[in-house]
Order: C-alpha cells, then sequence, then structure tokens
C-alpha cells in the first residue's frame, strides 16, 4: 500500500510536505487533509481561503468548509462562518462529535465556541484596503476562486478529503459555493477515489462536479481521464446556456494513489507527493472544449 496526497494550488505545497512526511509515518488520511488546509487557513497571504480571505460586500469575512472520511461516508461542513480561525477543524468535529452533517452560521460559531475553536479578526489591513478600493469602483464581479482542496490516502487505504473557502470577492452576505456542498466541492468514498474542486461555485455545483468524478472512476475512468471528462462535459454544458462560464478545476485521485487533474482556463495547479513522489506542484493546460 502506498501513500497519496494530492492539493489545488501552489499555496498547499509548505503544509503538504509535512502532511505527506506524516503519511509516510503512518499518519491518518484525515489529519493530513485537515494539517494542509490549516496551513493554508493560517496563511495571511493566501486572499481566498481563511485569515486574509477576501470579505463580502459589507466587509466581513465569512467562511466556509468541509470534510469528508471515505470509509464510511462521513461528512461535516460548517458554511457563512464568521471570526474563526479554522473552519475546517470545526467541520470535522460536526462529523466527528453529531449526528448532523452541515451546520450554518451563528449555530456553526455557538458550536465552535462550545467546542473552544480559536476565534480571531480574519480581515487583515490588507484585505480591507482592497475591499474598499472595489467597494469604491463598484466592481463586483469575480470570473475565479482559488479553493483549498486536499484528498489523502493513507497506508491503510483510507481515504479522505477537506475544502475551506473565503468565497467569492465581495459576495452577498450568505452566499455559499461549492466547498461546503457534499459532491459538489468534494467527495469521498473508499471504495473507489475521491475528488475536490475549486473555480466559480455557482457553475460547479451545477454540475456536481466531484461526485460525477468519482462516479467516474467507479465505473473504470483513470482519474485522469475521470477529472478532463468531468471539466469537460461540466464546461460543455454549461456552455449551451450560458454565456459566462467561471473557472471550473479539480484533481482527483483513487483507492490505489493514482492521480489527475483537469480546468477549463490558463493558471491551475497543483501540488502532490506520494511514496514514489517527492512533494511537487504541477500546472495543468486547459481542456480543449474551453478555447
Ligand atoms: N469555490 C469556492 C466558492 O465559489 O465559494
Amino acid at each position: 500500500m502506498s501513500f497519496l496526497v494530492i492539493a489545488t494550488w501552489e499555496f498547499a505545497l509548505p503544509g503538504l510536505k509535512e502532511a505527506a512526511q506524516h503519511l509516510a509515518d503512518n499518519g491518518s488520511c484525515l489529519d493530513a487533509v485537515e494539517h494542509v488546509v490549516k496551513t493554508v487557513e493560517l496563511n495571511p497571504d493566501v486572499e481566498s481561503v481563511g485569515l486574509g480571505g477576501f470579505p463580502n460586500k459589507e466587509g466581513v469575512v465569512e467562511l466556509d468548509a468541509a470534510i469528508m472520511r471515505g470509509k464510511d461516508l462521513g461528512f461535516g461542513a460548517v458554511v457563512g462562518v464568521r471570526q474563526f480561525i479554522h473552519p475546517i477543524s470545526i467541520a470535522r468535529k460536526v462529523m466527528s462529535d453529531t449526528p448532523y452533517c452541515m451546520l450554518v452560521g451563528t449555530g456553526a460559531e455557538d458550536f465552535a465556541q462550545q467546542h473552544g475553536f480559536q476565534k480571531g479578526e480574519l480581515l487583515t489591513d490588507q484585505r480591507r484596503q482592497e475591499w474598499l478600493e472595489r467597494k469604491q469602483r463598484k466592481s463586483l464581479a469575480d470570473t475565479g476562486h482559488d479553493t483549498i482542496g486536499v484528498i489523502a490516502l493513507d497506508l491503510d487505504g483510507s481515504m479522505a478529503c477537506g475544502t475551506s473557502s473565503s468565497g467569492l470577492k465581495m459576495k452577498h452576505p450568505g452566499r455559499v459555493g461549492d466547498s461546503p456542498i457534499i459532491g459538489a466541492g468534494l467527495y469521498a468514498d473508499d471504495d473507489v477515489g475521491a475528488a475536490v474542486a475549486t473555480g466559480v461555485g455557482e457553475d460547479i455545483m451545477r454540475c456536481c462536479l466531484c461526485f460525477y468524478a468519482v462516479e467516474l472512476m467507479q465505473q473504470g475512468k483513470t482519474p485522469q481521464q475521470a477529472a478532463e471528462a468531468t471539466v469537460t462535459k461540466a464546461h460543455t454544458r454549461l456552455a449551451r446556456t450560458q454565456k459566462k462560464i467561471g473557472n471550473i478545476a479539480l484533481v482527483c485521485a483513487d483507492n490505489k494513489g493514482a492521480c489527475g487533474a483537469a480546468a477549463n482556463h490558463e493558471g491551475f495547479g497543483f501540488c502532490v507527493a506520494s511514496s514514489d513522489m517527492q512533494p511537487r506542484f504541477m500546472t495543468v493546460e486547459p481542456i480543449s472544449s474551453s478555447e
């Protein structure tokens, strides 16, 4: 049995290196996923996740996060959480300590408070300045979003995945993206594999992107074939009725440790490490139907 950890975007690399060591030392896939996500949540330079995330149109940072365990389809998510540093850990607590899958807004914040999760101001001075400038320009449109999404396979053959996001810049308060939505932003099933998505949540959730990618792997496609077929199908289906399609990308992996990635736009990349591969960052060419 070999281990694998794969994550969206280059900002995952420092945490992914540590998670790879943890998995090599027989650590669990859930701990690996949570660790990578937490390192990104804590990085104030990442404008799309956690501390330093871009605020909603009222200048408040609202976070979504989710985690899934492939062994028993365990799932936990929190939505629209304010002033908590690590929503991924709250999501994990929802999964492990409650009969529920998802808590939202003040209910999620009360739960986090009761369980002693760390509170803090998420809006940095830099992001506040950028928010003020956007507000003055009345600039609301966004074509992309760089969600942290992580998949891990451990030496026991168990899989987990997780996501965390501050959502689209200048979003309406209460707007929810794909990241905490099971089957859209993430999915994991030890019988097959797992997938995580990044990009514009509305377009991703319309296509149930991650569940579809895992289904294709179940039907026999390799992770790379599944990733390309999923993004191609979503893009071409949306193109029939939408003038403008947001950025969509995903990474996926099967339960043997093979992985794949695809995007409908330039500039997407992912980090990966395994029993056979040192941690590295790789870029992805857009699928041809998006040209
Ligand atoms: N993909 C994250 C979001 O749309 O909020």
